[in-house]
Order: structure tokens, then sequence, then C-alpha cells
């Protein structure tokens, strides 16, 4: 049985992986994030507290838990705070993912690294995986010196860049599809950029992406994302229509006029094909992606 140490398991997208290899008996997992105490339940995960920008904590865990492959889901992933606080971004999206190829390489562990659309430029999305990296703000670059380290560690890994990501969990930060939910259910009345173009990406595509990755082995960058590329004013459009809100309350406006703390590459997007091919990657449509969103909410309002 493979056994997987997963971090940033708090967080949007390692919840998600949680709970899907919680349907499976084929791996040991030990879910770790930097808080001490996991935000799903501790009775049915594996859960220890593992701060990545600390390298010695790092190293003791990897060469005790001897992990086959570490997934690394921990980040500073929000944009505007990288650009404020740049030494804690730099310490836990670059020297974090540093200690943890260091200490995989001790056992020969693979490591599986999230990315994203940001360290390209977004001049000219979509984007395939040998397009020129170029990051417009700092959470690109420390993404991008992030990436450059694994890649130079000389262990296996895969890298998988994703995009402008949305779901549900237990104490989550709202992402983008749900703070359009919560403000168009509040009445607020909200501005969304036309000029900022990506694919959206329902966060389960993600972790299903992870698990294809293991069980083809696949090694190398790769872009995973959902299947539409709109606007931010078209997605919220989308989001208010699938969840029967107030379509009036979206107002549309451009990046300029918003002004938002880091600037952001405006057309990005990705080219799955290479992820398609090689471990039969599936995009989503964002009605489908939509669809698993509200069925989510449900299951979490419920429980
Ligand atoms: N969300 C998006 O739209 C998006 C888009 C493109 C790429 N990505 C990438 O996808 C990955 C996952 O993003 P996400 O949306 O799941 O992020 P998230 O919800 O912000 O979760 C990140 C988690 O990282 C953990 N963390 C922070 N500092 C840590 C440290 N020093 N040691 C260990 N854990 C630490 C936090 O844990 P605690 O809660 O325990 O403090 C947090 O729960 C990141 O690499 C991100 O850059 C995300």
């Amino acid at each position: 049985m493979k056994r997987l140490l997963v971090c940033g398991s708090n967080g949007l997208v390692g919840q998600r992986l949680a709970l899907q290899f919680g349907h499976t008996t084929d791996y040991e997992v030990l879910h770790t994030s930097h808080h001490r105490n996991f935000n799903l339940d501790r009775e049915l995960f594996d859960y220890t507290q593992l701060d990545i920008t600390n390298r010695s904590d790092v190293k003791s865990l990897v060469t005790s838990y001897r992990p086959d492959i570490i997934i690394n889901a921990a980040a500073i992933s929000s944009v505007d705070i990288c650009e404020q606080q740049r030494d804690a971004a730099w310490r836990v999206n670059v020297n974090g993912i540093e200690h943890l190829t260091v200490a995989s390489r001790l056992i020969g562990a693979k490591v599986i690294h999230l990315s994203t659309d940001y360290v390209f430029d977004g001049k000219n999305g979509p984007y395939q995986e040998a397009d020129r990296v170029n990051p417009v703000n700092y959470y690109g670059k420390t993404k991008l010196a992030g990436e450059n380290a694994l890649l130079a560690g000389g262990v296996p890994h895969a890298i998988l860049r994703v995009i402008l990501l949305f779901g549900t969990g237990v104490n989550l930060k709202n992402n983008y599809a749900t703070w359009v939910i919560s403000s168009l259910r509040a009445g607020t009345t909200i501005r969304c950029a036309t000029d900022q173009v990506c694919n959206p990406t329902y966060v389960g595509s993600v972790a299903a992406a992870v698990l294809n990755v293991i069980e083809h082995d696949a090694r190398g960058i790769y872009h995973v994302c959902d299947a539409d590329r709109l606007s931010r004013y078209e997605f919220a459009v989308k989001i208010a229509r699938a969840f029967a809100l107030d379509v009036s309350l979206i107002h549309k406006t451009t990046s300029a006029e918003l002004g938002q703390g880091a600037p952001r590459p405006l057309s990005t997007g990705f080219d799955t094909g290479k992820a398609c091919r090689e471990f039969g990657f599936t995009p989503l449509s964002i009605d489908a992606g939509l669809e698993a969103l509200s069925r989510d909410l449900h299951f979490v309002t419920r429980n």
C-alpha cells in the first residue's frame, strides 16, 4: 500500500484530497497543516501539525513516516497578502517546497506540488506547459521560484498548475465563487472584471488529477483546469444563474477600476491536452462544476 504525506490539509485543496483519499483503502495517508487542529473530523483522518517552513520538523517527519509520495497543497494563496507580506510568502511558497524537496531526496519519495497560472504574465493565454513564464506579481514570483526549487531538486516530481479554484469545506476563507454566492444572497452589489479571463476550476477536478498523477506515475509539469474560459464577470453571471440569484447585482468593471492590491495577469487559461493524454484528466464544464459545488454546499450546511 502506498504511503502519502499531504501538506496544507486544512486548505481548499487539502480538505478535498482528504475526502477523496478517505473513500479508498488503497493508500495510507497522513494529513498535515500549519494549524494545530485539523478542520475536518480528527476521528476520521490521521492528522499532525507540520509547518513546512521549519526545515528540521519537515526532515524529521518525512524520515520517520517515510512516505512514497509527498503532496504539497500548502501555500500562502492570497495574491494580495503575498504582495504585502513578502517574507512570509517566500518562506511558505519557496522555502517550504525546498524543505520538502530536500527531505524527499533523503528517502527517495516523489513530490507532487501545486502551482498556478499566475506564473504567466497573462498577455497571451491560454498557455501550454512549455510557454514562457513571466509572473507579474509577488505571489506568481514565489510560485515560480517554488517550481524551480523542485525542478532543481533531483527528485521525482509532478507540478500541477491550476487556476481560480472554487469549492467549499470547513473553516475556509471565501473563494471567488463562494464570495459571489454570499454577496448576492446578502443582496450586495458586486463589481466583476470583464478583462480577467481564465478557466475557473472545481476543486474536485484538481483532487482527481492528483489521484490520476499517482496512479499513472506521471512526471513533469502539467496544466490542469476545467473546460470553459470565462471572464470574472461571465463566471459571476454563471454562478448567479446556477444558484438562482439576482444577476442584476453583478456590475461590469475593469481591473484598472478595481485597483486590486497586486497586479493580475489578465488573460490566462490553459491547454490541458498534455494532462488529458498522459493521465486521463477530464475537465468539467463550468455548469457541471457549479452543480458539484451546489451539492457540496448542501452537504456542508446539512452536516
Ligand atoms: N485557490 C486558488 O484559486 C488557486 C489557484 C491557483 C493555484 N492555487 C494553488 O493551489 C494550492 C492549494 O491552494 P488552496 O486554495 O487550497 O490554498 P488555501 O485554501 O489557502 O490553503 C492553503 C493551506 O496551506 C496551509 N499553510 C500555510 N502556511 C503553511 C505552513 N507554513 N506549513 C504548512 N501549511 C501551511 C494553511 O494551513 P492552516 O489552515 O493549517 O494554517 C492553509 O490551509 C496552492 O499551492 C495554491 O498556490 C490555488
